[in-house]
């Protein structure tokens, strides 16, 4: 999502100036340039046969892209571009009717109603899960597609000038409608991609009106209770659902990332929360909804905080399921789910906590995950041990597991039970001292080679006396990727390798900092990695979110992994000005590419009167909206 400065200021109490010396930064940086080329970057040659959640069945010939496209250029204007010899077909627009009943859309008059049986606002990650070919053989499948937050004032008419005292409640639930998920069946035809307009598994997923169980360690904790459920095992709905993950089974994972931006108020004085939610920045206060309902307003609901910051999981294969947040995965700033089966058969699901100066962590289930039957493993992610990455100046990466009663995690620390040390996670790893990161996003494993995939989106705060091996640049503007080595391919290992892959930026400017691979071309470099994709061909592709810091578009890039080219970038796409771009989903088959594009026309100043473009429709008097394209070769 689009972050301010002011939005996204650390709250991590370990972050103070002058913890560390000159001498002891100047070693960090001659031990990582030690590294640089000493650790094995090529495949591992793994044969995790049966066990990815990426389609490592596929041969690499059947894909969609390869690195041989025409590059395309640098630059920033209204619309999108992809190579020449590609469509990009816009598949789903905010306000599309997915239900045979749902109203066109008119965004002079939208409302809850209307927006409960559309597709919702900003687009954010995509998951596919394949169906059974239809009777004329045409691939299907399920899109499952997080809608992580609303650009306000973007959205609505006459809204943005008298913002906040504009929002009426009415405004205030049609927002809530248009946060959440969708689950849309998708149909390819010999004219592209199309969505089945009231397919039996269309779903809309919202932040009110989803009832949700709460579920794992800390279910029924009463740091849990709210006035709508004594029993502190429910939530009413989900926020701000960034990245995700489909698992083996064919769950959809939603990860709930910047939640304390939908609060207001102050819990009562001494209430024992406020330090709880300082740690996760609650109350942002950036969407009103408080001044409307208790819900968010925490004078009333002191606990509400504590129901968000979960992973969510959801079975798309049956709309009236319902979803579960597994709480056993931690509560944090949650920016993606993404795993993968390790050797032994146990689930890992990696994730990030994406704030300046948090943390990078994984998951590992008790159980071993059962490929034959699905539903065998639909309580697999209630039990297991979450893990906190600390990555050490020698290149080696330490897995801490948060464990109540293991080192300070203990009652005399304030965590009586394990359900205390999950609903506190962020303090749990300040305790066990993990390592400050510059943003975690997504965190991608590929299970052909073991490797691990980090994207750092940047930090602006880092202060020279800030830095640490694995995020060596003060005032990191650009972000960078790190690549954890799994030893052996064993993705439940608590002991790993890792090596950063390159530092974003303009390798052309000096006081960047960027380290890129020399043979990147002009178009190659990019900033701010957010979101990535393995192709079913094992490729890397990067898309990312504030790259028009650099003065060009955001996009998506292919990212040279192994070899001489290690370390260059690749432009493959380039969005509309003032969008991100998230969710690269890759089909099994290789041969389609879903992109969601966010927050399209946004920035300083920008409006429904008067955005910075009104992609993709582009019809006077239509805001902008957030859209999933599909992108294939042409015949
Ligand atoms: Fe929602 Fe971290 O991006
Ligand atoms: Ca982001
Ligand atoms: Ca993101």
């Amino acid at each position: 999502m689009r972050i301010d400065e002011s939005e996204d200021t650390t709250s991590n109490p370990r972050i103070a100036d002058g913890e560390r010396t000159m001498n002891e930064i100047i070693e960090i940086r001659l031990t990582r340039r030690a590294f640089l080329g000493g650790l094995t970057t090529t495949t591992l040659g793994l044969a995790l046969g049966g066990c990815a959640t990426s389609g490592d069945s596929t041969p690499p010939s059947a894909g969609l892209v390869d690195f041989d496209f025409e590059e395309i250029r640098r630059g920033l204007d209204s619309t999108h571009h992809v190579p020449t010899g590609y469509t990009a077909d816009v598949l789903l627009r905010w306000g599309d009717p997915l239900f045979e009943d749902s109203p066109p859309f008119d965004p002079m008059r939208q409302s809850e109603a209307a927006q409960l049986r559309q597709f919702g606002y900003n687009n954010d990650y995509l998951g596919f899960v394949a169906l059974p070919a239809d009777g004329a053989g045409r691939a299907r499948g399920l899109l499952c597609v997080n809608h992580e937050y609303v650009s306000t004032g973007l959205m609505f008419p006459n809204v943005a000038q008298q913002y906040p005292d504009s929002m009426t409640a009415e405004l205030c639930l049609t927002e809530m409608a248009a946060h959440g998920g969708s689950v849309v069946e998708i149909l390819e035809t010999t004219d592209g991609w199309i969505p089945v307009v009231g397919s039996r598994y269309t779903r809309r997923i919202t932040a009110h009106r989803t009832p949700m169980e709460i579920s794992g360690p800390a279910a029924g904790s009463p740091r849990l209770i709210a006035r709508d459920d004594p029993t502190g095992r429910t939530a009413p709905g989900t926020l701000n659902n960034c990245a995700g993950g489909i698992t083996p089974w064919g769950t959809w994972l939603m990860a709930e990332e910047n939640f304390n931006y939908y609060f207001l108020g102050a819990p009562p004085d001494g209430h024992p929360e406020s330090e709880n939610h300082k740690r996760y920045g609650v109350p942002a206060g950036l969407f009103q909804w408080g001044r409307h309902f208790d819900r968010f307003d925490l004078s009333s609901e002191p606990n509400e905080p504590n129901r968000y910051g979960w992973v969510v999981e959801v079975d798309p294969m049956d709309p009236a399921s319902t979803p579960k947040k597994r709480t056993a995965l931690g509560r944090f700033k949650h920016e993606g789910a993404e795993s993968v089966i390790a050797p032994d058969g146990r689930l890992v699901i990696y994730m990030g906590d994406d704030q300046r100066f948090d943390y990078v962590y994984k998951f590992v289930s008790d159980a071993r995950v059962d490929t034959d039957h699905p539903s065998a493993n639909t309580d697999l992610l209630d039990s297991g041990t979450l893990y906190v990455a600390r990555f050490d100046v020698d290149g080696s990466v330490e897995w801490m597991p948060i464990v109540h009663g293991l080192g300070p995690l203990t009652a005399e620390n304030g965590f009586p039970t394990q359900a205390d040390v999950l609903i506190e996670t962020r303090r749990a790893a300040d305790l066990l001292g993990a390592t400050p990161m510059d943003r975690p996003e997504d965190v991608e494993p590929d299970p052909r080679t073991g490797s691990v995939w980090v994207m750092l989106t940047n930090n602006h705060d880092r202060t020279v006396e800030q830095v640490n091996a694995a995020n060596p640049r003060a005032r990191n503007r650009f972000g960078h990727i790190v690549q954890i080595v799994e030893p052996d391919g064993d993705f439940a290992s608590t002991r790993s390798r890792w090596e950063i892959l390159v530092e974003c930026g303009n390798p052309g400017d000096p006081s960047v900092g960027a380290d890129w691979n020399p043979l990147t071309s002009e178009n190659g470099w990019f900033g701010s990695p957010d979101n990535c994709a393995i192709d079913p061909s094992g490729r890397l592709w990067v898309a990312t979110d504030g790259n028009e810091e650099t003065g060009a578009a955001d996009g998506l890039w292919a990212m040279t992994t192994d070899g001489d080219r290690r370390g260059t970038g690749k432009a493959f796409f380039r969005a509309p000005v003032g969008a991100e771009v998230c969710g690269p989903k890759f089909t099994p088959d290789g041969r389609s590419l879903f992109l969601a594009v966010q927050h399209p026309g946004d920035g300083t100043g920008a409006t429904f009167e008067a955005p910075r473009t009104r992609w993709p429709d582009f019809e006077e008097g239509m805001p902008p909206r957030p859209s999933v394209i599909a992108i294939r070769r042409r015949a």
